[in-house]
């Protein structure tokens, strides 16, 4: 099974301190990385895990400012990772350790649920010696200016495997276990373990036989639904491991096909399989939905930006309805629907997407007073695209003819 541990990039996060017990719901954090030049913007991002997934913490793996603003507010649970590279210097020095901190925790705290600082990224994998020698004494000193800053926050970092004597039926178990066991004969078999990385990829090279669509859907749908089940392993009976998958997004820049399949969703927020963490559109009850639900046949009715509205209220209806399950691709820099290019026309497009596949209702439209309901074809007023009196019959959605049936 050498692949797997290719594949899933296992990487175990030991707690220094146990952490509060998780709730019964359906719970699973996702790793947010960043590595493609077509991503959501991080606001976007993370108002689309808030209201339409089950998705309740993310790991970052930077303190990158703009993602750590982006959760402010949402109360989703945030793990910081400090660098590989920021280890010998947290670890020699303490005035180092706290520098860090105010750089980059205290800016972002309380309005940022910043729950973990987990220290390196697969330090024990790079087999750096020195790096490995230090990671103790930097998780030291970081926790101890964590506690200087007055902030309640456990570091945490990564440990190493072991072989135990019982026949497993999946190898995340075995994992687990083997981590355990380790940790037990070091003399510490009762921490808390978090499982920061861990995953399978939806496509790969053609040597790559287990990776496709169907396997990652198998892993980690199987996965949400055992650590969300809180059975815990043969060794860890009746426990829950937090644990985040990667990852978020399938990421463009990355090296290998394989590793640019991880993702959960696609840079439009689409899933590339359904692992049943989205939300159903309404929003409240516990049944994963498959893909956001297409534009209903209806009336002619359409919801467009009022002419008075403020850049900035423009701007946050595209960011909310992009947020919310509105085909945001076709406004998009390349998109059927960019021209013309004007904040007003693209949040127009947004806002009756969004009401369109909310089902028509006038409260869909309404987006703070700054949505309008009208019977006149957005069209042929110069919104996505020219006028076009063919069309429209079927159903009133505002489109682009490339844009007809693509997309959500
Ligand atoms: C922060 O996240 C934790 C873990 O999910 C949660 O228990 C807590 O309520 C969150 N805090 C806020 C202020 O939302
Ligand atoms: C391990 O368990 C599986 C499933 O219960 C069973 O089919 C298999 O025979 C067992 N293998 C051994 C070596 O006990």
């Amino acid at each position: 099974m050498t692949t797997f541990k290719t594949l899933t990039k296992p990487l175990l996060l030991l707690l220094l301190t146990i952490a509060s017990a998780a709730s019964s719901a359906l719970s699973i954090g996702v790793n947010y990385g960043t590595l493609a030049d077509n991503l959501p913007p991080p606001p976007q991002v993370a108002a689309f895990l808030k209201q339409r997934t089950y998705i309740d913490r993310v790991k970052l793996f930077s303190p990158d400012p703009a993602l750590l603003r982006a959760f402010a507010g949402t109360g989703i649970a945030v793990t910081v990772t400090a660098a590989n590279g920021d280890i010998p210097a947290l670890a020699r020095s303490p005035s180092a350790a706290s520098a860090w901190v105010s750089a980059n925790l205290l800016p972002f705290v309380p309005a940022t649920n910043i729950t973990r600082v987990a220290v390196g990224n697969e330090i024990l994998a790079t087999g750096d010696r020195v790096l490995i020698s230090l990671l103790l004494r930097s998780m030291q000193s970081l926790s101890a200016a964590i506690s200087a800053a007055g902030l309640h926050i456990q570091p945490n970092s990564g440990v190493f495997d072991a072989a135990t004597g019982i026949n497993y039926t999946n190898m995340f178990d075995a994992q687990m276990d083997a981590v355990y066991t380790a940790m037990k004969r070091l003399g510490y078999g009762d921490v808390d373990i978090v499982v920061a990385e861990t995953g399978w990829p939806s496509a790969g090279d053609p040597d790559q036989t287990a990776v496709n669509v169907e396997n990652a859907m198998s892993y980690n749908g199987n996965l949400i639904r055992h650590v969300s089940s809180g059975r815990g392993t043969p060794l860890m009976p009746n426990r829950r491991f937090e644990t985040y998958i990667f990852a978020l997004f399938n990421e463009n820049l990355k090296p290998s096909t394989s590793e640019r399949n991880f993702g959960l969703f696609k840079p439009d927020l689409t899933p590339v399989y359904d692992v049943g963490v989205l939300r159903q559109a309404s929003g409240g009850g516990p049944t994963p939905t498959t893909t956001p639900t297409p534009a209903p046949k209806g009336g002619k009715k359409w919801c467009v930006a009022r002419g008075d509205a403020s850049a900035s209220e423009l701007q946050s209806n595209i960011d909310y309805a992009c947020a919310h399950g509105a085909d945001c691709k076709s406004i998009q820099s390349g998109g059927a629907c960019y021209q013309p290019n004007t904040l007003l026309s693209h949040a127009s497009y947004a806002m009756n997407s969004y009401y369109q596949i909310s089902g028509l209702n006038d409260f869909d439209c309404d987006f703070a007073k700054t949505g309008l309901i009208t019977t006149v074809d957005p069209r042929c007023q110069g919104v996505g695209g020219g006028c076009d009196d063919e069309g429209s019959e079927d159903r009133a959605e505002l489109r682009c003819e490339q844009a007809v049936g693509g997309g959500f």
